[in-house]
């Protein structure tokens, strides 16, 4: 079984690449690199002994995507990762984000439609939910408008997929991830950012490490046990788990719909702080924080309702905090400098 995984050397999807090698399933892989490595194919095979095809150009390219489909018309499946996740970079180039976002997208499932390839698996979020109003949040929750382009690009994407699969052989299941971080146990992969991380994890790391003075928390003045604010952090192994058997449920045809969608997280909510004390705590490391005003656009609260996920999918998040932790912190020690050079 042969499976395309788009944006295969960035974060989420090189360690969805590894699980599906691990499966048995062949991948190829479409990345342009603009925010990943190309020795990530080398660093995947690494871990399983199989260095994935890959194919660098950039999905909005019509042409370029159009022929890489007739050629592999023979495809099994799609794992839709491409993407710009940057929120605040979308808010200053909204319409890079929507041009990228949706015109790979689109260029994607022409492609899969052109050569009768069917299943299609989405990287989506729970930025959909925005704050919502009951937790934990289940995917019935309502959809509320997006606060950034970014989060916009990922509404606009579950109804393009949603109005795609009436006219046409796709079927398609969109999982919504709360917050991925750690990485690979064999600290061959993991999170890369460019420049300052925007994300908590890789600034607590590069903290610790000394390549940042201190951490910002951002805001303590929250509605929340601690003052911070709560995210429901999955670990990304598992989180790439989730993947391989979302893929396997289309190609084993076990969906109840043709356009599905799951939550991924492990339905537990951590504080900024939480995550401070499970880091010190994990790696013995002291951590610089201080604390500042709220970042603008955060939310306040989220975690994940994943009981359809656990029993639909027969998936569940095994990796607690600690993991989570202790799996980043080996990552920025023993790799991340040596890519980043
Ligand atoms: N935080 C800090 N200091 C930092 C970075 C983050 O205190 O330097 C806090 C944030 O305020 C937030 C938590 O840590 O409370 C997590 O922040 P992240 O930036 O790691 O993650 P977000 O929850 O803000 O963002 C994630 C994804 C986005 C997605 C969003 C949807 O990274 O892609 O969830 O809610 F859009």
């Amino acid at each position: 079984m042969k499976i395309l995984v788009t944006g295969g050397t960035g974060y989420i999807g090189s360690h969805t690449v590894v699980e599906l090698q691990q499966q048995d399933y062949e991948v190829i892989i479409i990345d342009n690199l603009s925010n990943s490595r190309a020795e990530i194919a080398n660093q995947i095979a690494k871990i399983t002994g199989i260095k994935p095809t890959l194919e660098v150009f950039d999905l909005t390219d019509k042409q370029k995507t159009k022929a890489f489909f007739k050629k592999h018309h023979d495809l099994s499946g799609v794992i839709h990762f491409a993407a710009s996740k940057a929120v605040g970079e979308s808010v200053e180039k909204p319409l890079m984000y929507y041009a990228n976002n949706l015109g790979s997208l689109i260029n994607v499932l022409e492609g899969m439609i052109e050569n009768d390839i069917q299943n299609f698996v989405f990287s989506s979020s729970c930025t959909v939910y925005g704050q919502p109003d009951v937790l934990p949040v289940s995917e019935e929750a309502p959809i509320k408008p997006a606060e950034s382009p970014y989060g916009n690009t990922k509404q606009i994407a579950e109804e393009i997929l949603k109005d795609t699969i009436k006219v046409s052989n796709v079927k398609a299941i969109a999982l919504r991830y709360f917050n991925p971080i750690g990485a690979h146990e064999s600290a061959e992969i993991g999170e890369l950012p460019q420049g300052v991380p925007n994300n908590l994890v890789p600034y607590i790391t590069q903290t610790a490490k000394g390549i940042r003075d201190f951490l910002r928390v951002w805001g303590d003045d929250y509605n929340t046990p601690d003052g911070t604010a709560v995210r429901d952090y999955i670990h990304v192994v598992d989180l790439a788990k989730a993947h391989v058997v979302a893929i396997r449920r289309m190609l084993e045809n076990k969906m109840k719909n043709d356009f599905e969608v799951f939550n991924l997280g492990t339905g537990t909510g951590y504080s900024v702080l939480d995550v401070i004390k499970a880091f010190e705590r994990v790696t013995g490391t002291k951590l610089n924080y201080k604390v500042m005003e709220r970042r603008e656009g955060d939310i306040e609260k989220v975690w994940a309702d994943p009981t359809y996920s656990n029993t639909e999918l027969g998936w569940k998040a095994e990796k607690g905090l600690d993991v989570m932790m202790d799996s980043a912190w080996k990552w920025e020690l023993r790799y991340r400098k040596n890519l980043m050079k």
